[in-house]
């Protein structure tokens, strides 16, 4: 197990639309470990394999769900459907440091995928959770949050974007992402 490097906008790794997991095998296990080891070690509280650099369909998060005790989740191969409602409330994206935003996402949808092991899993998901993972799933198809806003709101954002794929990353960006906030 091994905290990864996280890769940050303007790698083009994050623009690539990720394959689908063929194999459920210890290295796909290896690959959620470290995952999970880097979400941790940058606080985020969702990362993709995109972000660190493997272009598959594989995701952690790390939430808190009411009547659960288990809150982090490895998603392989997930699709969404039956999207409900909409919501409104900030994100931020371990791969663009410092940019925080209000985005528009549905509010419940229905979460198809697999675990680590192969085993094929269904349930409808709402509140952060919901968020968190239509995030995490726009990122298998290369999409990021910042897309996801108005074209004036992404105007008010270019210089900053820019300055993030010239690799002028804040100062003492890792590990201090905002907490609780970033996917
Ligand atoms: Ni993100």
């Amino acid at each position: 197990m091994a905290v990864r490097p996280v890769r940050i906008y303007g790698d083009p790794v994050l623009r690539q639309k990720a394959a689908d997991v063929t194999a459920f095998d210890e290295s796909l296990r290896g690959l959620v470990a470290d995952l999970f080891d880097t979400m941790k070690a940058y606080r985020g509280v969702g990362l993709a394999a995109p972000q660190v650099g493997v272009a598959q369909r594989v995701f952690v998060v790390n939430v808190p769900v009411e009547g659960e005790p288990e809150q982090r989740f490895a998603i392989v191969n997930p699709v969404l459907d039956m999207r409900s409602g909409k919501l409104t409330a900030e994100e931020g994206c371990l791969s663009m440091p410092g940019i925080y935003e209000d985005v528009g996402r549905a509010a419940e949808l229905r979460l198809r995928a697999h675990d680590p092991h192969g085993q094929a899993f269904e349930r409808r998901v709402d509140g952060y959770l919901a968020r968190a993972i239509q995030h995490e799933t726009d990122h298998l198809d290369g999409v990021l949050f910042t897309d996801r806003l108005s074209p004036l709101k992404r105007q008010f954002l270019r210089r900053q974007l820019d300055e993030l794929a010239r690799g002028e990353v804040p100062e003492g960006y890792h590990p201090q992402s905002k907490d609780g906030e970033t996917l």
